[in-house]
């Protein structure tokens, strides 16, 4: 039996990357929208044997003018031309399911899964900010309503994933038999949100379901997680929180009678990597020194929902007030921005904000060092893996997989291969049977 392993994600926000200046010292500023770039992403972090690739959306521009890249191509659309340029590794769409009709989405998905041999994954999101909503002429819904609008979502594009059975299609063509109609269900989904009559027009695709990956953190947002997610994402800072977080949704998940093993935490890290301590540091100040601080500061107060102004700058950070997860927000990527406040509470508003201290956990140093924090969260119950940022793409994934990935595979980590070839396999979990089977109805 294969001992457990490390799964990896590459996580390219296609705003070029996790450093806040990033977009100044990449080759082209307009690679952000360039799908060469994507696909090269993809390719090396395939070459890392990653289990997926990860975009990240929105479907919205920044609030103001943006001071550096945001989320440009459709990500199902930009994964469509990154699957027919590589072979294994896992391709992972963010899609709102507030701004998505469950037919649509159902069908988009099992085609990128049919069109990749069985490697899609979806990054449910509820899409939380009144700047989308504007896009689509509404009111951003509150929190409760997102949620229950998702809970109903999936279940729906699960029956329509589940409404041919897996002999269905019988393709005879001596005997003149196309299909067998008794095994292609019409859905006949009627519910608080949504209609729908189903079947969906397409039999069902290598993974029947593609993997479902979730990152809401608050109370909804991890029942909603345990129940539907076979991936959650999370941005924690320290290894206590990471453990905490970590048993929180393990107990959840069994609590909906699914197995914890077969749902996978993977937190957020963003390493920065050097041949020594000091070169990392060195090539992590050549990017600092680009930092706009007012753009830093806008940013900080939109997600913490406070306003803070160039007075604060040289001020220890705000408190946390109490009542701070009533917003309509991402209670999940808010949460995380306080708890980087905390960690670094002894520290100025300039400093904490120089040192980039409010995004993704960093490390920086050598390849042990990072190996070494890695292999820690991941023995001591913290994680089951990375969702891997980096400074700037694709030089970041690049070091990262020159040489972290020989570190973690030396160590017994991470596959010196992969042994499958759908997305699934990497995790480890069978392909669903339609619940639509005979055994089942
Ligand atoms: C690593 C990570 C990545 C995320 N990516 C996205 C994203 O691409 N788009 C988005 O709308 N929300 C994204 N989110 C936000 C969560 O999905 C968000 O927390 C959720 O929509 C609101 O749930 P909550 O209030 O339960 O946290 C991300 C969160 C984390 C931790």
């Amino acid at each position: 039996m294969t001992s457990r392993r490390v799964h990896l994600t590459v996580n390219y926000n296609p705003g070029l990357g996790a450093h806040p200046a990033r977009w100044r010292v990449v080759d082209d500023p307009r690679q952000f929208w360039d799908i060469n770039t994507y696909i090269k992403i993809a390719q090396v972090a395939e070459r890392g044997t990653f289990d997926a690739v990860f975009l990240s959306d929105t479907p919205s521009l920044r609030e103001t003018v943006p001071t550096h890249p945001w989320h440009t191509l459709d990500p199902i659309d930009a994964l469509t031309a990154i699957a027919v340029s590589t072979d294994r590794i896992g391709l992972i769409a963010t899609v709102s399911t507030t701004y998505n009709e469950p037919y649509n989405l159902a069908r988009r998905f099992s085609t990128l899964d049919h069109i990749s041999h069985g490697r899609a994954g979806w990054n449910i999101v509820t899409t939380w900010n009144q700047n989308a909503a504007s896009n689509f002429g509404v009111d951003a819904p509150d929190h409760d309503t997102r949620y229950g609008r998702a809970d109903e979502f999936v279940d729906l594009v699960t029956k329509l994933w589940d409404s041919w059975e897996d002999d269905a299609f019988v393709g005879d063509q001596s005997g003149g038999v196309f299909i067998d109609p008794a095994k292609v269900h019409a859905v006949e989904h009627i519910g608080t949100y949504f209609k729908s009559r189903g079947p969906l027009q397409l039999p069902p695709s290598p993974q029947r379901h593609p993997v479902l990956i979730q990152a809401g953190a608050s109370e909804l947002g991890r029942t909603f997680a345990s129940k539907h997610a076979d991936i959650v994402y999370t941005i924690r800072h320290t290894v206590g929180d990471g453990q905490d977080f970590y048993a929180d949704i393990k107990s959840r998940v069994a609590t909906q009678g699914r197995d914890p093993e077969k749902v996978f935490v993977l937190s957020g890290v963003y390493p920065v990597v050097g041949s020594t301590e000091q070169e990392a540091r060195e090539h992590l100040a050549q990017l600092d020194q680009y930092i706009d601080l007012d753009a830093s500061l806008a940013q900080l107060s939109e997600r913490i929902q406070l306003p803070l102004s160039r007075a604060d700058l040289d001020k220890r950070p705000p408190a946390r007030p109490s009542g701070w997860d009533q917003a309509n927000i991402s209670h999940g990527l808010t949460d995380a921005a306080w708890q980087a406040l905390e960690k670094n509470k002894d520290l100025t508003l300039r400093e904490i904000l120089l040192g980039h201290r409010t995004s993704i956990r960093h490390l920086v140093g050598t390849p042990e060092q990072i190996a070494d924090d890695l292999e820690l969260w991941f023995r001591s119950g913290a994680s089951d893996g990375f969702n891997v940022s980096a400074t700037h793409f694709p030089e970041g994934i690049e070091r990262f997989v020159d040489h972290v990935v020989p570190e973690l595979r030396k160590r017994g980590l991470l596959r010196d291969e992969y042994e499958g070839s759908t997305f699934r396999d990497h995790l480890g979990l069978a392909v669903p049977e339609s619940q639509y089977t005979s055994a089942h109805v």
